[in-house]
């Protein structure tokens, strides 16, 4: 099997790791990949449709699999779909479960799925309102695609209207509920009828160590979650990605690809805090490790439809830990292009390191934005596999980068 991947951080690297770990002689490619990735890096936009598809059947790729979100909204699996190349990853029409945030709510309304209250605003007027209706902790989000930064969470009512202005000129803004308690991320596969859930994993947001500061894309994960209740995916089967799953096939646009449900713990029960439509970044890096069933054959299995063909994937007990290393200055504005040094001595420490945003440049790798690798240890207990992270992630050097030091601590 041929296989493209589009996309270019360290979930994209970890899906590649993943595949090439079941089947070293798998033909793969990355679109466009970085410096981790560089046997298999080629230079494509994931963006531009046309030379997707125009690589794709001149490559006779059996399989594309879409990393981010951007190619979904943008509708490169549309037009995949269209000349017949299987593709892992949903319409733009199903992708608008994440490309939108009112669509979501209103999906999740219509299946009757447990989710916060909210109010769709498109004036400042009508945000003063919502925001008095719903009250503090206030959460505004923008409607669109906003590359993680589209969404506040303040006590601050001023810095929660100005957060709002800044995104009402370009669309509508959400005002929502503030959901509290634990946040999980549990991935169904589905190919529109047939779904299968991964295991759940955490994600830590904030940037800094305690969950201060703010939002980021990610600064680490670990899994398994030997907290959850028992019967946690069957609930969320049930009562959240089914009924999504039905509705979008009502709807006539059927949800094919990954759906990745976004949860709050809260004292009142499970509710989703937002969908994407893709794995997320980087709770990929901690699941795939514990997959013991083949990666290319249940990607393909959503691709083609045939999920009910095969079985459930499965997954060891193993515990896994992500430490992502970022950039001076991210999230606001990192500083990029310095060298990074020490990836020998990491991998030796016994961690996997994969690259986010690095290239090669005259035989250096340089860090090319804010989120620059994730460093993964695995063991049998998560206290393992969090000092293999750890040890590795304190070998590498970049000038002025930073990561969490509590990711995962105390979780057993
Ligand atoms: P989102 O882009 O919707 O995932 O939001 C980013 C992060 O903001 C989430 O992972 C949460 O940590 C936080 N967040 C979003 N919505 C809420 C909410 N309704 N209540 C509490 N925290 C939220
Ligand atoms: N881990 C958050 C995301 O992938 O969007």
């Amino acid at each position: 099997m041929r296989i493209l991947i589009l996309g270019s951080g360290a979930r994209e690297h970890a899906l590649l790791d993943r595949l090439l770990f079941e089947q070293p002689s798998l033909e793969v490619f990355v679109g466009p990949g970085n410096a981790g990735m560089a046997d298999h890096s080629v230079e494509l936009d994931p963006l531009d449709a046309a030379a997707v598809c125009e690589f794709a059947s001149a490559r006779g790729i059996d399989l594309v699999v879409v990393g981010p979100e951007a190619p979904l909204a943008a509708g490169v699996t549309d037009a995949l779909r269209a000349q017949g190349t299987p593709v892992f990853g949903p319409s733009r029409a199903a992708a608008r479960l994440e490309s939108s945030k009112n669509f979501a709510k209103e999906v999740m309304i219509a299946a009757g799925v447990p989710t916060g209250a909210s109010v769709e605003t498109s004036t400042i007027e009508e945000v003063e309102a919502a925001l008095n209706a719903i009250g503090s902790p206030f959460v505004v989000k923008a409607d669109g695609l906003a590359a993680g930064k589209g969404v506040i969470v303040t006590e601050d009512r001023q810095a929660a209207l100005d957060h709002a202005r800044e995104y009402l000129g370009s669309g509508s803004v959400l005002v929502e509920e503030f959901l509290a308690g634990p946040e999980v991320s549990l991935f169904v596969v589905t190919d529109g009828t047939e779904a299968y859930p991964l295991v759940p994993a955490q994600d830590f947001k904030r940037v800094g160590d305690g969950d201060t500061g703010p939002n980021t894309g990610g600064m680490g994960s670990y899994s398994p979650l030997n907290w959850l209740p028992a019967g946690f995916e069957d609930e969320v089967m049930d009562r959240i990605a089914l009924p999504v799953i039905r509705e979008l096939a009502a709807r006539g646009t059927p949800f094919c690809g990954l759906l990745y449900c976004g949860l709050v713990l809260t004292s009142g029960g499970t509710k989703v805090i937002e969908f994407n439509v893709r794995f997320g970044d980087p709770e990929t890096q901690v699941i795939l490790p514990r997959l013991t069933s083949p990666l290319s054959e249940l990607l393909f299995a959503s691709a083609t439809g045939t999920l009910a063909s095969i079985a459930a994937p499965e997954f060891s007990p193993e515990a896994a830990v992500c430490v992502v290393l970022a950039s001076e200055g991210y999230p606001a504005s990192p500083k990029t292009g310095r060298p990074i040094r020490g990836l020998d001595a990491a991998a030796a420490a016994g961690a996997k390191v994969l690259h986010a945003a690095t290239r090669l440049s005259g035989g250096e790798i340089l860090a090319t934005g804010g989120r620059v690798l994730s460093v993964v240890g695995t063991g049998p207990t998560i206290e393992d596999a969090r000092g293999r992270a750890y040890d590795a992630i304190g070998k590498i050097e970049l000038e002025g980068s930073h990561y969490r030091t509590d990711i995962a601590r105390g979780r057993s």
